[in-house]
């Protein structure tokens, strides 16, 4: 009874922390408030469960050995950890999960009936058992390839593992993953000979094909695949909820699963990219360049000076400020609050107009910006930035780029037709800052930069905006 209540503080804990994370002013009370459910919830298990036969848990030499190993690691790591290598932390703590949820699913499978016979054993099972060595089977096959995808996923944000992929690789996949489709039904419906040694076929496929699922995805495209791999992680939990009758492993993989998935599509929608776009990677290819917008010759852009953009910003009503992946590239976070600050001090109002997936990472503007203690009322999402951007005398564009690109609006054939954009054009002056002409992350032209009220101020970021504040300073 102590245990139930344990579970059902955790599993009402997870939905409230996960919805206090949804707003930046309660994210962080939120993630608390969620990890306060889990350990109540841990602790519950340990000292609580008892199994159909009366017996408690044992072992806590075990037990509290690898949950104080786990504490430091996970605790150092996090204190260390870089902004910009949040998704590869993110990465490496998932397919931990998935490998602990594929662990269960070994586990589980060598605690049923076998008939003792030399070499592989062959399982014996009556037929109600159907659906748990069913779900035993589940459990290993989406957490190994959780697993495997994740260290693949990580591998390549960190630079270590290089993009890999040879020709028909897409069909080899497909393959692979019908025949390991094909072993667990036969292994669960025919209770086969040697069905052991079918198990441990079908776990080691199931790891080749994380890596072979992840191997051929561009490197840019990793966030939303850690995403969806995320949401695999918390089916996979969701399996040992069943094999245990654990609710709060059950509501807590669900949670992790459905939040995965929803994120996964939002960054799609975001992107106007379907998933099956991503995952066979024709984005950001190698036809980047060759597409009819890369081809499309571009006319003349203009550039302004320093003291220019100082005179021009120093003297606007209202300046719109839109970070992109550049700004997370030069580490221009704290320079940036800075201009905005100053500005503020000469009466300027000074605004951010925060695109969804600006940067490359799920909120990494934000995240970047609330690096540098940029107060979160002034940043303002696409829809409201879009509203604001007809009153505004200046906007400037610090390395971003496929987030403000017209062709998403006017060019059918551009790879990111139908993409929300940042309205940037409406307002009275355009100043984009990067270091060259170069596209950036779809690989195509940005007819913006020579629009007529469009001036580039060329530069890597954090040198400029530092010059741009000595300039405004002595004005
Ligand atoms: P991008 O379109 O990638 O453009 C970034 C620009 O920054 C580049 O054109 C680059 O130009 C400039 N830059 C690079 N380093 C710089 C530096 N040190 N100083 C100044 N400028 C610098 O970025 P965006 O506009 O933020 O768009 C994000 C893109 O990533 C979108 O296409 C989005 O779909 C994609 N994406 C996002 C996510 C998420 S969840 N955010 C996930 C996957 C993919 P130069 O080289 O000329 O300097």
């Amino acid at each position: 009874m102590i245990l139930t209540i344990c579970y059902l503080i955790g599993s009402v804990t997870f939905i409230l922390g996960l919805k206090m994370l949804s707003n930046p002013a309660t994210a962080r009370k939120g993630n608390l408030v969620a990890a306060a459910g889990m350990t109540i919830a841990i602790i519950g298990t340990i000292f609580l469960y008892t199994d159909e036969a009366g017996n408690k848990l044992h072992n806590y030499g075990w037990i509290f050995g690898g949950i104080a190993i786990g504490a430091i690691i996970g605790t150092l790591a996090a204190k260390k950890v870089k902004m910009t290598a949040m998704p590869e932390m993110v990465s490496m703590f998932n397919g931990m999960g998935g490998a602990c949820a594929a662990l269960i699913s070994v586990v589980e499978f060598n605690h049923l009936a076998f008939s003792v016979t030399p070499g592989w054993h062959t399982i014996l099972y009556p037929p109600e058992m159907i659906g748990h060595v069913l779900i035993i089977i589940l459990g290993l096959i989406i957490g190994s390839v959780s697993f495997a995808g994740s260290m693949i996923a990580w591998g390549k944000l960190n630079g270590s593992v290089k993009d890999f992929s040879f020709k028909g690789q897409h069909i080899v996949n497909i393959l692979l993953l019908l025949v390991i489709l094909g072993l667990a039904v036969y292994l669960v419906g025919w209770m086969p000979a040697n069905s052991q040694l079918i198990f441990y076929v079908i776990f080691a496929l199931s790891l080749l094909y994380g890596v072979f699922f992840v191997f051929p995805i561009g490197g840019a495209d990793m966030p939303v695949v850690i995403s969806l791999l995320n949401s695999f992680t918390g089916v996979a939990a969701a399996c040992g909820g069943f094999l245990y009758d654990n609710k709060v492993m059950l509501t807590g993989g669900i949670l992790v699963g459905a939040a995965g998935t929803l994120l996964t599509i939002l960054m799609c929608k975001a992107m106007n990219r379907s998933l099956l776009n991503v995952l066979i990677g024709s984005f950001g290819g190698s036809a980047k360049t060759g597409g009819p917008a890369g081809a499309k010759q571009q006319g003349a852009y203009k550039e302004i000076s320093l003291s220019d953009t100082a005179v021009v910003m120093s003297y606007a009503n209202k300046v719109m400020i839109v970070p992109g992946y550049g700004l997370a590239v030069a580490q221009a976070q704290h320079a940036c609050h800075e201009l905005e600050k100053l500005l503020a001090e000469k009466g300027v109002e000074v605004k951010y107009a925060i695109h969804p997936v600006a940067g490359r990472m799920p909120g990494h503007m934000n995240v970047l910006l609330a690096e540098a203690d940029v107060s979160y009322e002034k940043l303002l999402e696409m829809e409201h930035a879009n509203e604001e951007f007809p009153t505004t005398d200046v906007v400037l564009i610090l390395g971003a780029n496929d987030v403000v690109n017209p062709a998403a609006k006017t060019d059918p054939a551009s790879p990111i037709y139908g993409m929300p954009i940042l309205d940037v054009e409406l307002a009275k002056t355009v100043i984009v800052n990067k270091r060259s002409m170069k596209p950036g992350y779809a690989g195509i032209e940005n007819d913006l930069f020579f629009r007529p009220k469009t001036s580039m101020l060329f530069g890597d970021a954090k040198k400029v905006l530092q010059d741009l504040i000595g300039e405004i300073k002595n004005l």
